[in-house]
């Protein structure tokens, strides 16, 4: 394993290879959210015009926010805190620690949610390998047991799938970084994307099919608008996990010379490759069920996408696939999630790696089953609702927001610049500062701003 001493003296770990660090990086990137919200949010945007718009948006902005973060953690070699606490002293006398802290917290909200959905997942892989007969035949009243209600404890959905989601998680992050972490990453990632495009294919064949295809591939301008647009730059930035530290953390593990370029087009190219087949995966099977309507997020993926396999000739496979590529995009980003908040308690209050784990996990497990409690109505109150608008609507745009800022203003383009261009050419330098100095910040204010107020 690679490893060197940092400042403070104890041993950081580093990414074995340059593909070890982009799977995993991809990893993080690739998750519910751009599975599940992705064909949702195209079909809404009119398909092709979307899908259009989205593509500019992560050219432009996503890759020239992950270059940012990347760039922070690989000149700082630390922990998202530090990195912006030691980087923003050294050349403004000012510690930015605030931005660093601010990522781990939305890493700590999205966790505590992401262990319960990712919990509901697994059940839905069990449920499809042992009974699928219980979900195929009343999805909706599947997803209600799972759940649970008012007076109805969910004892699978709040208590079990969510342990064995969150153990999954600690024990990949028990092998370490490189035998962990990124051995995972680099099994699974590549068999996410072959099967997703396996199943892409294999979806045309259906009667009626072609029509959600070609929704997807055809650009009618007339529907463009300011709504779309918002649309596009939000699900983007989730998408692709800015602005929460996790790809400070991961970049801190590059070894000082590679090309940061190459690496995040790499990472964005999968991740919005996987966003695309889940769309031509998703959107024609609808259309090409009789009755069945589009929509996002997960209550329509464990609801109404399950009553589509139901009617699908050989939906039982397709619809286990399908339930298995959410979960492994689940649980990559869930062990990103993880991964950061260990690396910040070790480097910063000196926990051993195990203590952090199975403390962290204990937390996620205890207070996640609240998320649960509350999506179902098992306890009244808006808790799950709460702590989504709170993760995804105020600490992730704040967050990313502080990060861009912090690049562009504060460490500075010709600071970045130099990181950036060690090891590789970087033909975009002109319009990068500017992107990251006005359009980035101008881009988040505005879904901070419409986010908060919607
Ligand atoms: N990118 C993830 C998705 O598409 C969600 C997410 C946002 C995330 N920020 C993250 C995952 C940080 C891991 C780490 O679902």
């Amino acid at each position: 394993m690679a490893k060197r001493l940092s400042e403070a003296g104890n041993v950081r770990a580093r990414w074995g290879s340059s593909a070890g660090f982009v799977w995993t990086a991809a990893g993080s990137a690739v998750g519910l959210g751009t599975i599940w919200k992705f064909p949702g949010k195209a079909y809404e945007g009119g398909g092709g015009l979307f899908c259009l718009v989205y593509l500019a948006v992560a050219v432009l902005l996503g890759v020239g926010l992950l270059l940012g973060e990347f760039a922070v953690g690989r000149a700082a070699q630390k922990n998202a805190a530090a990195a912006f606490r030691s980087l923003g002293r050294e050349c403004a006398g000012r510690s930015w620690a605030f931005a660093g802290h601010l990522g781990l917290l939305s890493s700590l909200a999205v966790l505590l949610y992401y262990v319960e959905v990712g919990g509901w997942v697994l059940a839905y892989v069990l449920g499809y390998l042992t009974e699928p007969g219980a979900i195929l035949g009343d999805p909706g009243g599947a997803f209600a047991r799972l759940v649970g209600g008012p007076g109805d404890f969910p004892w699978l959905g709040a208590v079990w799938s969510p342990l064995a989601f969150t153990l999954a998680t600690v024990l990949i992050l028990r092998g370490g970084l490189n035998s962990g972490v990124e051995r995972f990453n680099r099994l699974v990632m590549p068999g996410l994307l072959l099967v997703m495009a396996v199943l892409a294919l294999a979806v045309q064949a259906l009667p009626g099919a072609g029509a959600g295809a070609a929704f997807l591939l055809r650009a009618d301008w007339r529907g463009f608008d300011f709504d779309l647009v918002l649309s596009a730059l939000g699900q983007c930035f989730f998408s692709l996990s800015l602005g929460m530290s996790v790809m400070v953390t991961y970049g801190s593990f590059l070894p000082p010379r590679g090309s940061l370029p190459g690496n995040a087009w790499a990472v964005c190219l999968v991740d919005t490759l996987v966003a695309f087949l889940s769309g031509l995966i998703v959107v024609p099977a609808v259309f090409a069920t009789p009755g069945a309507a589009m929509g996002k997020g997960g209550s329509f993926a464990f609801t109404a996408l399950s009553g589509v396999f139901a009617r699908m000739p050989g939906g039982l496979y397709v619809g286990l696939l399908f339930y298995l590529l959410l979960l492994a995009a689940a649980l990559t980003s869930s062990v990103s999630l993880l991964e950061t908040l260990v690396t910040f308690c070790a480097e910063e209050w000196g926990w051993r790696r195990a203590r952090s784990l199975w403390g962290l996990g204990g937390f996620l497990f205890l207070a996640g089953m609240g998320y649960t409690l509350s999506y179902g109505g098992f306890w009244p109150g808006p808790l799950a609702a709460g702590l989504e608008w709170l993760a995804d609507r105020l600490l992730i745009p704040l967050a990313a927001l502080a990060a861009c800022l912090f690049v562009g203003w504060v460490w500075g383009p010709e600071r970045a610049l130099g990181e950036i261009c060690r090891g590789s050419r970087f033909p975009g330098k002109r319009l990068w500062v500017w992107l990251i100095r006005w359009f980035a910040p101008a881009a988040i204010l505005l879904i901070l701003g419409f986010g908060f107020f919607a």
